[in-house]
C-alpha cells in the first residue's frame, strides 16, 4: 500500500525523502513523488514506475528546500501514471498533499468541487483533498484542515504542505498508519518506523483525527477539539540495521533465517520454570466458551494452526474466519467469547474492522500483532506482541511463525487454566516449545540445500497442490500461499481427504503435489491420498519426519525433524518457505516485492 515520508529540518529534504521512500518500497507501489517547499512556492517531481525513475528526475537534491513530503503510490482510484502519482497540487498550487487510504465519498466530493468550478488533473481521490484545502482556506491552516477533515469520509494518512508556511508542514490520520518521528532540529512523518530509523528512534503515534503541526523545532499535536495535547514519544528498540539485507540477496531469505531468533524472542521469557506468563495479560481460558479468530492471508493460516492447537489441548471451541468475511457476517459473539485478531502489520483494514465488529458485539478482543503501537494493538483490549522485528519482504515468514508460536503459548496457558492437560504434561509441552527455536535454527541450516535442490527440479511446474490433514492441512495452506505469491505458480492447498470430492480430476501426468505427513495419527490416511495422486501421474514431494513410512510413494522427500507434531507447522513452514523462495529465484521473480501485492493492506 502507499507509503508516506515527510521531513522538516536544516538539511535538503529531497535526499531524505527518497531515502525514506526506499525503505517503504517493500509496501508495494507503482509510482512515486516528492513535493518540497521553497520560499513561497512548492515544487513537485513525480513519476510512474519504480523509485529509480523518480531518482533520475530529482538528480539528488532537486527540488531544493528543507521541508517536503514524499509518497509511493499503490494504485486504487485510477491506474499507475505520472498524473495519478502523489503529491497532488491544489488548483493554485498553494497546497500539496500525499495520502494513504481511500476517500469513500469520492463521487460526492468530486461533484461538490465541480459545481464550484474546480477541474481535475488526475483520477485520484487525493487530488480532491488538495482542492478542498484550497476551497476552505481562510488564512488559518488548522481551521482549514478541520473543515476538510469534517468533509471527507474513509481512511487516510495525510501529509500536507502549504506554500508560504516556511518550514512547517501538517499531518493527520484516520484508519491508516502514520508515525511522527522526533529528531534534533528536524522532524519527520512516515508510514512506519523503519522508514526513518536512520534519523531517529523517537516516535509519537498520533491518535485518530489528531492534527500534527511539524517544524524543525518541534511537533505540536491538536486533538479533535483543537486543543494542544502533550504526547510522550516512545523510543523504538529497532535499529536501522534491522531493516537492511545484511548480505542476503533478498529480505525474504534473511527473514527466513531470522526465524529461530524471532521465535526465541516470542516464547523464551514468556515460559518460566512455573509455566507460561503472557506479559501483563489477565485472560483465563475458563472464562471463554468460544474463541473466534479473524485475520487475513498468512495470519489467517496461523489462526488455523491455532484452532487445531487450542482445541486439542484446551478443549475450547475455536472458529476461524477470514477478517473480510467476519466483519460482514454478523457473528454470534458475547462476553463469553474471546476474539483473537492476528496481524503482522497491525494495520490490515479488514482485520481492524473485524476487531471493531467483535467489540460491538461485546466480545473481549486479544490482538496478536508484530508492529508495536499499530492500530490493531491500540484498539484491542489485550495485546500479545510477536516480537519478530521488522518484516520487509511482502511474503511473510517470521511474521507467520511467531504468530503460530504465540498461539501455542496461548493454547497451553488456556489448557492449564482449564485443567484439560495435567500439570506434568503442561510443563513438558512448555519445555518442548522452549526448545523449538534452537531446533528450528539447526533445521533451517540443514534443509536449505535440499529445498534449493528440489526447487531446481520442480521450478517449471505450472500448478502445485499442497495436501495434508489436521496440522498438516493448516501448514499446507501457508505453503501454497508462499509458493503462489512469489513464484506466480498456481498453487492451492486441499485437505487431503477432500481431493476425491472434486480436485483429483485436475491431477494428470507430472502435476506437482506436495504431500505433508507430519501428524503420526493421520499419516496412513494422507499416504493413501498420496498413492491416489501418484497413480494418476503426479510427481510427489513428501514432507515428513518419518521418511521411511512414505518414501516409496514419493518422488522426493523434504525431511522434517522429529518433534511433537503439535509444533510441526513451524518446521513445515520453514521448509516450504525455502522451497518457494528458491523456486521463485529460479523463475526470476521480484521476490521481495511480488507483482500487485502490498505488504500492509490498509484499504478494504
Ligand atoms: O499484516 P497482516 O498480518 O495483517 O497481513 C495479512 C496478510 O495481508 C498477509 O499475511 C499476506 O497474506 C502476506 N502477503 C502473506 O505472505
Amino acid at each position: 500500500m502507499c507509503g508516506i515520508v515527510g521531513y522538516t529540518g536544516k538539511k535538503q529534504a529531497t535526499p531524505i525523502l527518497l531515502d525514506g521512500l526506499g525503505r517503504l518500497e517493500y509496501r508495494g507501489y507503482d509510482s512515486s513523488g516528492v513535493a518540497v517547499a521553497s520560499g513561497d512556492e512548492i515544487q513537485i517531481v513525480k513519476a510512474k514506475g519504480r523509485l529509480f525513475e523518480l531518482e533520475k528526475l530529482t538528480e539528488g537534491v532537486n527540488p531544493a528546500g528543507t521541508t517536503g513530503i514524499g509518497h509511493t503510490r499503490w494504485a486504487t482510484h485510477g491506474g499507475p501514471s505520472d498524473e495519478n502519482a502523489h503529491p497532488h497540487f491544489s488548483r493554485d498550487k498553494s497546497f500539496a498533499v500525499v495520502h494513504n487510504g481511500i476517500i469513500e465519498n469520492y463521487l460526492e466530493l468530486r461533484a461538490f468541487l465541480s459545481e464550484r468550478g474546480f477541474t481535475f488533473r488526475s483520477e485520484t481521490d487525493t487530488e480532491l483533498i488538495s482542492l478542498l484545502l484550497e476551497y476552505y482556506y481562510g488564512g488559518d491552516m488548522l481551521d482549514t484542515i478541520i473543515k476538510v477533515r469534517n468533509k471527507i469520509k474513509g481512511s487516510y494518512a495525510l501529509g500536507i504542505l502549504h506554500a508560504g508556511d516556511g518550514d512547517t508542514f501538517y499531518a493527520l490520520r484516520k484508519d491508516s498508519p502514520l508515525v511522527l518521528g522526533v529528531g534534533d532540529d528536524e522532524n519527520f512523518i512516515a508510514s512506519d518506523i523503519p522508514a526513518v530509523l536512520p534519523y531517529t528512534r523517537k516516535f509519537i503515534i498520533p491518535d485518530e483525527k489528531e492534527i500534527a503541526v511539524l517544524t524543525p523545532n518541534g511537533i505540536t499535536v491538536f486533538n479533535t477539539n483543537k486543543e494542544k495535547i502533550e504526547k510522550t514519544p516512545i523510543v523504538s528498540d529497532l535499529s536501522a540495521a534491522d531493516a537492511e539485507k545484511d548480505g542476503y540477496p533478498h529480505f525474504m531469505l534473511k527473514e527466513i533465517f531470522e526465524q529461530p531468533g524471532a521465535v526465541k524472542k516470542t516464547v523464551h521469557d514468556r515460559i518460566t520454570p512455573d509455566g507460561i506468563r503472557l506479559d501483563r495479560i489477565k485472560l483465563n481460558g475458563k472464562d471463554f466458551r468460544k474463541i473466534c479468530v479473524a485475520a487475513c492471508g498468512s495470519a489467517y493460516h496461523a489462526g488455523v494452526v491455532g484452532k487445531y492447537f487450542i482445541e486439542k489441548f484446551a478443549r475450547i471451541e475455536v472458529e476461524t474466519d477470514l477478517a473480510s468475511e467476519f466483519r460482514y457476517r454478523n457473528p454470534i459473539l458475547g462476553s463469553d467469547c474471546l476474539t483473537v485478531i492476528i496481524s503482522q502489520s497491525g494495520e490490515t483494514a479488514d482485520s481492524l474492522a473485524a476487531l471493531r465488529e467483535a467489540k460491538r458485539h461485546g466480545s473481549r478482543v486479544l490482538a496478536i500483532v508484530n508492529v508495536v503501537d499499530s492500530s490493531i494493538a491500540r484498539e484491542a483490549d489485550d495485546v500479545l506482541y510477536t516480537r519478530a522485528g521488522p518484516e520487509i519482504a511482502v511474503a511473510t515468514t517470521k511474521g507467520y511463525t511467531t504468530q503460530v508460536a504465540t498461539l501455542c503459548l496461548l493454547g497451553l496457558k488456556f489448557a492449564h487454566d482449564c485443567g484439560t492437560i495435567s500439570h506434568d504434561e503442561y510443563l513438558s509441552l512448555t519445555r518442548e516449545l522452549k526448545a523449538v527455536p534452537d531446533l528450528l535454527g539447526k533445521y533451517i541450516d540443514e534443509v536449505n540445500g535440499k529445498a534449493q535442490y528440489l526447487a531446481g527440479k520442480y521450478y517449471p511446474a505450472s500448478d502445485a497442490y499442497f495436501i495434508g490433514r489436521g496440522y498438516d492441512w493448516a501448514a499446507a495452506l501457508e505453503g501454497a500461499l508462499k509458493l503462489k505469491e512469489i513464484s506466480y505458480i498456481h498453487a492451492e492447498a486441499y485437505a487431503a481427504g477432500e481431493l476425491k470430492h472434486g480436485t483429483i480430476s485436475l491431477i494428470e501426468k507430472n502435476s506437482l503435489v506436495i504431500g505433508i505427513a507430519a501428524e503420526p495419527e493421520l499419516r496412513e490416511k494422507t499416504l493413501s491420498n498420496i498413492k491416489e495422486v501418484r497413480s494418476r501421474g503426479a510427481a510427489v514431494i513428501g514432507v515428513t519426519d518419518a521418511p521411511q513410512t512414505i518414501a516409496a510413494e514419493c518422488d522426493d522427500i523434504l525431511e522434517l525433524p522429529e518433534t511433537n507434531s503439535a509444533f510441526s507447522p513451524l518446521f513445515t513452514a520453514a521448509a516450504l518457505q525455502l522451497f518457494a523462495y528458491y523456486v521463485a529465484a529460479a523463475r526470476g521473480g521480484d521476490i521481495d516485492k511480488p507483482r500487485n501485492l502490498a505488504k500492509s493492506v490498509t484499504v478494504e
